[in-house]
């Protein structure tokens, strides 16, 4: 009897773990507690009915506070309910034409029945264009750019219903941004848009809206983290590196393509002979094999400041990170007094809590983060004001517990890695050379504190 107890019980552990483990999987992986209502809302307008059909807007509105598309940028499909085709479109394209051969007199832009539409690039004939079109599919997140965060296209659909009871709305709507990362729901009829004449002075309205929801999720996008963070401080000479392996594996079978030395000549080859296969990132051979490496750095003391050093290394040679950001989550952003060389702005969904803060590069400046080599870093300082009550070297208390980069969570050192303050180390253990050392560094620490 004892021992089918003990064999049960392993197994019901295991099994119960095994659920816990899916569990926060899916409600942790696709709900980020930082940006809570965080979507891509794609709204589709209904403006007039033609002979056979409608013409639409579609209008894709980042909701996101800090995730943007780049470059490449969206691409959006969709599969029709009917036989719909698309006549033809205007601040969009869809990439194939699929087999039109039953028409016969005009022929339509696509017939597909799950047609792609990517957006157009700048510089299209102003008879292309439509509002809040031709960016190259390139959407910048809330917070960066409102005014930016929004791409629109226009269809003419045929073989369609020409009223509200006999259209329906297209299923299965995929979003790539470009690659896999969201997961969109069904097209709802919501309240018809309304419009506002130029001058403001009449409000027209959509003949019909229906509205679909995307939301992100990180381990959709990748099965592997993105990024990584490493620490140090001027208290304590320890590097904490990024944790080994937080993104990857430097392959022991030698395996050209997973990773890349800095100065080798293979590295040439891929680089100036790659553009085809650049969604996949080859990075420099690291213990990390992360893309991205933030390094927080506690750099000096004051009487009644602080100051941090933050730095972002690009690791990847395919990729030149346009209007990056980076999320940041410590307990001293209620007291931020000043960031040198990024934007700023303090993020808080919970009202009360005022401890996250994004920050970002300044257009021309150091808003694009260059592929790696020796330009693909950009740096900034930050200032912090010391509240008494609160602040503290020990611990780790002066490293971040969550850092983001363009959204995207980066995996953090163990909290019992981080640099400790000299005087926690126990006197029992130390020899003479780190005796010398923690005299040393105390101080420093003292001298930088006067
Ligand atoms: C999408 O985001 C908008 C803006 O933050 C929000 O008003 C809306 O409720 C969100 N939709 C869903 C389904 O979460
Ligand atoms: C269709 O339009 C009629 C009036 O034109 C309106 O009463 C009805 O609610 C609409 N139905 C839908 C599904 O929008
Ligand atoms: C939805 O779209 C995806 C990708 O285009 C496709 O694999 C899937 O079969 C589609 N599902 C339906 C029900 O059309
Ligand atoms: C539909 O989407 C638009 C634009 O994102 C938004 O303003 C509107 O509130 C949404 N409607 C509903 C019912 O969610
Ligand atoms: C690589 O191979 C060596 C010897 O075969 C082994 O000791 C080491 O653990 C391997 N490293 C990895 C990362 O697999
Ligand atoms: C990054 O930008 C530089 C300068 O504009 C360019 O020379 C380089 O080819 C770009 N790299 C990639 C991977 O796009
Ligand atoms: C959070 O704190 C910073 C620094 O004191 C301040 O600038 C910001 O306005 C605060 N944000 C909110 C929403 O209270
Ligand atoms: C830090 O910020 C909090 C909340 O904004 C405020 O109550 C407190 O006085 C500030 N402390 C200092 C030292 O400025
Ligand atoms: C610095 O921190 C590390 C932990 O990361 C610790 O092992 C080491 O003893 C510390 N050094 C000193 C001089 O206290």
């Amino acid at each position: 009897m004892g021992s089918t107890f003990v064999s049960k019980l392993p197994s019901c552990t295991i099994l119960l773990v095994f659920f816990l483990s899916c569990a926060s999987f899916t409600s942790t992986e696709a709900f980020d507690s930082l940006d809570p209502f965080g979507n891509i809302t794609i709204k589709w307008d209904i403006m007039s009915w033609t002979p056979d059909g409608y013409v639409a807007v579609v209008t894709i509105f980042n909701f996101q506070q800090y995730r943007h598309i780049q470059a490449p940028g969206w691409s959006l499909g969709w599969t029709w309910a009917k036989k719909e085709v698309i006549w033809n479109m205007v601040g969009g394209q869809a990439t194939e034409q699929g087999d039109c051969s039953k028409y016969k007199t005009t022929i339509p832009h696509s017939c597909k029945k799950n047609p792609t539409i990517v957006d157009l690039m700048p510089g299209t004939p102003y008879n292309q264009q439509i509002a809040n079109c031709c960016k190259g599919g390139v959407l910048s997140s809330w917070v960066q750019d409102p005014a930016n965060a929004l791409s629109s296209f226009q269809l003419s659909v045929g073989a369609a219903g020409t009223s509200n009871r006999t259209v329906r709305a297209p299923k299965n709507f995929t979003l790539k941004a470009p690659g896999p990362g969201y997961t969109c729901g069904r097209a709802q009829t919501v309240k018809p848009s309304r419009f506002l004449t130029a001058d403001k002075r009449r409000a027209t309205q959509a003949l019909m809206t229906w509205n679909v929801t995307c939301s992100y999720s990180q381990f959709l996008a990748s099965k592997t983290p993105t990024c990584c963070v490493s620490l140090s401080s001027f208290y304590n000479d320890t590097i904490v590196s990024c944790p080994t392996c937080s993104c990857g594996c430097q392959s022991n079978i030698t395996q050209p393509g997973s990773c890349a030395e800095a100065d080798s000549p293979y590295l040439e080859s891929v680089v100036s002979g790659s553009g085809k296969n650049s969604n996949t990132p080859l990075v420099r051979c690291t213990n990390h094999m992360c893309p991205i490496r933030v390094h927080w750095h506690v750099k000096l003391n004051y009487k009644d400041y602080w100051r941090v050093k933050v730095t972002i290394t690009n690791f990847n040679y395919r990729m030149n990170y346009s209007a990056w950001n980076l999320v940041v989550q410590h307990p001293n952003f209620d007291n931020v007094t000043q960031v040198f060389s990024f934007y700023y702005k303090s993020l808080n969904p919970y009202g009360s809590i005022n401890d996250t803060a994004m920050l970002w590069g300044i257009k021309f400046y150091n808003d694009l983060l260059m592929q790696a080599g020796r330009l693909g870093n950009v740096q900034s300082e930050i200032l912090f004001r010391k509240d008494k009550a609160t602040f503290s070297f020990d611990k780790g208390w002066a490293f971040p517990h969550r850092i983001y980069f363009n959204g995207d969570n980066c995996v953090m050192p163990p909290p019992d890695a981080y640099p400790w303050l000299p005087n926690a180390a126990s006197l029992g253990q130390i020899s003479l050379n780190k005796l010398i050392m923690t005299i040393l560094s105390i101080m420093a620490f003292l001298y930088a504190c006067a």
